[in-house]
């Protein structure tokens, strides 16, 4: 018989379902919140009302786009967390009136855990090109970074990660000094293709092993911009796109500096990058460098599953649905919570 499991993901701003049969996606459908852009961050209130009023409409529109009847699924798969928890709290109810009402079990699933196993999507029709275990991934997001090494889908160890900002947070604060709208990361994208990324230096960390810190950058960009503002009112439009593809570049050789020595150190070569900062193009073309330098074979999602989204969530809970692992209706959600 075919598994067919719904999964839900309402950790940040995004309300997203999608349903996955026999590792297949059939449908990924992804609300995102425009209400939050006026703010140049994601006010959590606004967020969870947004919820409220998407998450049926998503889950309705993944299920008619995948040609699943609600009766035909095997499982409900929902993020549990991290994240807001006014959000967290729309989507983990959501699961837990569903299965319920449909008599199917439930499967929560570890955001982050789900960014990592985005690599095992597959659509119809398509040749796979997933890592096998053990890999190293390079998770970057707006909360975290981290470089994790994956035995399997449910064991993975953290080998590094940020004692401060995450990598998307620094990018979107440093967007929001040069008046720039949220989020940062896109924008800042988009202006490093046309700048020279060796126009400004910033300061980068010297911490140890393989944890990252982006607080003294983030200081380092303010701090030399109020000096070069203060000399030239004009001077962020006149050099917008330096300022960018010298961000951009300082931040991309600091994630690949510890990952390269991840990678030496413990011999994996199958490298994969997950989570909302690997849509930067920058990061991208640092990844290919690398398999072309050092040989590495490495795995970088698409663009649609790179930022939060549904589909890596039902991925995972197919993979735990085969090993029947479900969890109890009163499971709470949890804002904080690393990786397994
Ligand atoms: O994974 P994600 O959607 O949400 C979290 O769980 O945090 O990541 C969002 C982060 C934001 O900081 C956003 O600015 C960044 O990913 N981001 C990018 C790009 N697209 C999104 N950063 C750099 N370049 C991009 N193209």
């Amino acid at each position: 018989m075919s598994i067919i499991i719904l999964g839900i993901e309402s950790s940040c701003d995004d309300t997203s379902a999608a349903v996955i049969k026999d590792g297949v996606l059939l449908s990924s459908v992804i609300a995102s919140q425009a209400v939050h852009e006026a703010y140049g961050g994601v006010v959590p209130e606004l967020a969870s009302r947004a919820h409220q009023q998407n998450i049926v409409p998503v889950v309705h529109e993944a299920l008619k786009r995948a040609g699943v009847a609600k009766e035909e699924l095997s499982a409900v798969a929902f993020t549990r967390g991290p994240g807001l928890m006014g959000s967290l709290l729309v989507g983990v109810s959501f699961a837990k009136g569903f299965s319920r009402a449909l008599g199917i079990p439930m499967i929560e699933v570890n955001h982050l855990q789900g960014h990592v196993l985005a690599h095992f999507i597959s659509e119809e029709g398509e040749e796979p090109h997933q890592p096998s275990f053990p890999f190293i991934c390079l998770l970057v997001s707006g909360g975290n970074s981290q470089i994790i090494r994956v035995d399997a889908y449910n064991k993975m160890e953290v080998l590094g990660q940020t004692i401060d900002d995450a990598a998307g947070e620094a990018i979107d604060k440093c967007s929001k000094v040069m008046g720039l709208g949220y989020p940062g990361g896109p924008i800042i994208d988009r202006l490093a293709r046309q700048g020279n990324p060796e126009a400004f230096t910033f300061s980068k960390p010297h911490i140890g092993g393989y944890d990252y810190s982006f607080s003294g950058l983030k200081t380092s960009f303010l701090y030399s911009l109020r000096e070069w503002v203060k000399e030239d009112p004009e001077f962020i439009e006149h050099h917008k796109t330096d300022l960018a593809a010298s961000l951009e570049k300082t931040i991309v050789d600091i994630l690949m500096d510890k990952l390269r020595k991840a990678v030496k150190d413990t011999g994996i070569k199958e490298v994969a990058v997950a989570g909302g900062v690997s849509a930067n193009n920058g990061l991208r073309n640092a990844f290919r460098e690398h398999a072309r330098k050092y040989g590495w074979d490495i795995f970088i999602p698409k663009f649609g599953y790179t930022t939060d989204n549904a589909a890596m969530i039902a991925i995972t809970g197919y993979f735990k649905y085969q090993d029947k692992d479900f969890c109890p209706i009163d499971l709470p959600a949890y804002s904080r919570v690393t990786i397994k």
